[in-house]
């Protein structure tokens, strides 16, 4: 997108609004006030809109069929000359809109100066929005579908690679590490659910709301609602001129979902020290240090954890832009749309990396069964073989955790302890204990919905592919 021009020499008679003003704004108030800067990304959604209202228009006579005809050929030079670099972006018109019905106007003469009947910018820009951000969940949700294959993917090879479940980020039970993408998967699911609402919820139409209290023109809304792809029309004018819930529902759902990959982010940042060691990221997602020669950093994920605080910021600002407003439009709403598009940007890129990052893991499944060992992972199921053998829990608890410290002691695993040394503990252990405290024991004891056993990782696998198809 090319910069706005500005020429100072330009008669401010011109604006759009101009006839009323005595004179004309400094040139930090005209930049203070414009937009044209970030909004005329919009540019194909503001000439959709306005190729759809001039078509209603005309259907209803309000216009003659030859200002539609000359109105369509003039916005499709204008899409020409926007898609070849050629349109000429002025900050004198102040914003998307402006801009391009100033020059439809130039090259189409008074059909130009009819396209704004029964319309105004705040219906306009209400419809833009909404038009924009449709086309960008659409995208998103295509980003965050290949972003669930990829970790079902990756879950699928790992079904039955064993690894240290944590709480406190302390080692608990063991999980396969298929499982652990899988909760991963479940977030994202929900965030695509999220997506999909909000867009529902926002795919009405604005226009013919006109400023604020609709028209007197005998207009169709729903005609132009069915050419834009609403579902219908906002149904108070009022309202639909100001209401920014759409946006800060995307942004909501937005942050949520960066919170998610901000969470796994940090998985993979601890994973990948060499203190821990459980994977390596591929080399095309990480960087080296200009002074330390042995340093390989995880980049994508430290930065798309800090990328999430800014997205969160944004949901934040938008709710504060619109706590104080009253009813119907404000200018201040023209604050709406950097953080809409930062937002939409961040996460679809974010999630592009991820969906091709998750792809490249490479699994150390060694380290993850090394670290199984050190921490007394299958602790829980010794206590429970108590339990099934007719000790009551807490009882049993208490014997296995005195057994733990005697390992510890001792610097070796529960199962490495002989069974003579486990029945100081309980006279109810025997032999057969010693199945329980392996850890493909542990995993294969866990074989329900929702449960870490390689089987129903398998079973929750195909669950998830029946519902992505
Ligand atoms: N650029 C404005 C915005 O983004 C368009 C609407 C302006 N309407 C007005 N009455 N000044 O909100």
């Amino acid at each position: 997108m090319s910069e706005p021009q500005t020429s100072s020499t330009q008669n401010d008679t011109n604006k759009a609004w101009s006839g009323r003003f005595s004179e004309p704004v400094s040139d930090l108030v005209k930049r203070y006030t414009a937009s044209v800067f970030f909004d005329q990304r919009m540019w194909r959604q503001d000439i959709r809109g306005s190729l759809a209202h001039a078509a209603m228009l005309a259907k209803q006579g309000i216009i003659g069929e030859n200002d539609l005809a000359d109105i369509r050929r003039g916005m499709a030079q204008i899409t020409q000359e926007i898609e070849t670099g050629q349109f000429n972006w002025n900050l004198d018109d102040e914003d998307v809109h402006l801009n391009i019905e100033k020059r439809l106007t130039a090259l189409v003469g008074d059909a130009g100066k009819r396209l704004h009947t029964g319309r105004s910018r705040n219906d306009q820009v209400a419809t833009d929005i909404r038009l924009w951000l449709r086309d960008e969940i659409d995208l998103i949700l295509e980003r965050l579908l290949a972003y669930r294959q990829a970790l079902l993917n990756l879950a699928e090879q790992h079904a039955a690679t064993p690894m240290p479940g944590f709480t406190h980020l302390q080692v608990a039970q063991p999980i396969t590490f298929g499982h652990h993408l899988l909760a991963y998967f479940e977030m994202a699911s929900r965030d695509a659910t999220r997506l999909q609402d909000c867009r529902a919820r926002m795919n009405r139409l604005p226009l013919g709301s006109a400023a604020l209290a609709g028209t007197s023109y005998p207009i169709d809304r729903e005609f132009v609602a069915r050419d834009l792809g609403f579902d219908g029309v906002c149904e108070n004018s009022l309202d639909a001129v100001s209401d920014r819930d759409f946006a800060i529902e995307f942004c909501a759902a937005a942050a949520l979902a960066m919170t998610h990959l901000s969470r796994l982010s940090e998985e993979l940042i601890l994973w990948m020290s060499p203190r821990i060691g459980f994977i390596d990221l591929a080399d095309r997602f990480c960087t080296g240090s200009s002074i330390m020669p042995q340093k390989k950093n995880p980049d994508v994920p430290e930065l798309a954890r800090g990328k999430t605080g800014r997205v969160n910021g944004h949901l934040i600002g938008l709710l504060t832009l619109m706590k104080g407003q009253p009813l119907a439009y404000n200018k201040d709403n023209q604050e709406d749309k950097e953080p809409l598009f930062d937002t939409a940007d961040t996460l679809r890129d974010t999630l592009t990396i991820f969906a091709d990052m998750i792809g490249g893991i490479r699994v150390k499944a060694d380290a993850m069964r090394a670290a199984l060992k050190l921490g007394f992972a299958t602790a829980t199921d010794l206590a429970d073989y108590l339990v099934k053998k007719g000790l009551p829990f807490r009882d049993a608890h208490e014997a296995v955790a005195l057994a733990v410290r005697a390992a510890e002691q001792r610097g070796c695993d529960i199962a490495d302890l002989s069974l003579a040394d486990l029945q100081a503990f309980s006279p109810l252990i025997t032999d057969d204990a010693f199945s329980v405290l392996t850890i493909e024991g542990s995993l294969a004891s866990r074989n329900h919905i929702g449960g870490t056993a390689p089987e129903a990782v398998r079973a929750a696998i195909v669950r998830a592919r029946a519902k992505l198809a």
